[in-house]
């Protein structure tokens, strides 16, 4: 299995590759508008784009996905749940993407969106256990996800506080986590 991350200085926007060394297969999580520099790492590692995952719909992103879903004909997904009004396929939580030794457990973490949802990653070539967590707006370098942009701020707290941190929480230590901001975020 192989990992990358690409970040969008300006904002601090993250966007993560995750690919199959036995299938050539590879996934991308929340891409950034400009898809070009994904493209050329999937090219780089001798690996196609096959599914394309949005971890939510939400206006502090501007969303590669469709366009990069459609120029490597790749399977789009999102949370079932996000009320879109173009086709995409609906994961639900439990839902696992496997792309070879590849295994992505679909998390729901809801707060900082409804429908948000994580990526526990496991490479099953290393063994049973989760390798990462690919945490999306919910976590940020330093801070928790804002929980006030798509809903009633106290309403999201509670939600944040009740469902979505003792989820992480409760992963083994050994878990690593990547946020879908890095410093340089508004
Ligand atoms: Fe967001």
């Amino acid at each position: 299995m192989w990992f990358e991350q690409i970040i969008r200085e300006e904002t601090g926007c993250a966007t993560y590759l995750v690919g199959s060394n036995e299938t050539g297969e590879c996934a991308v999580f929340d891409p950034l508008w400009d898809i070009a520099p994904i493209l050329a790492i999937a090219e780089k590692k001798g690996s196609r784009v096959t599914h394309v995952v949005d971890s939510h719909c939400h206006a502090d992103h501007v969303s590669g996905a469709r366009r990069l879903a459609r120029a490597a004909s790749a399977e789009l997904l999102l949370p079932a749940a996000a009320e879109v009004e173009y086709d995409a396929k609906g994961l639900q939580p439990g839902d696992h993407i496997r792309l070879g030794e590849v295994d992505m457990e679909v998390v729901p973490m809801p707060g900082h969106r409804p429908e948000q949802i994580n990526l526990l990653v496991f490479d099953r070539s290393r063994g049973d256990e989760p390798w990462f967590l690919l945490t999306a707006d919910f976590l940020m370098v330093g801070d928790l996800a804002r929980p006030d942009l798509g809903q009633e701020g106290a309403e999201g707290s509670r939600v944040l506080f009740r469902d979505s941190i003792p989820r992480l929480l409760n992963l083994p230590d050994h878990v690593e986590v990547y946020p879908g901001h890095v410093a340089g975020s508004t």
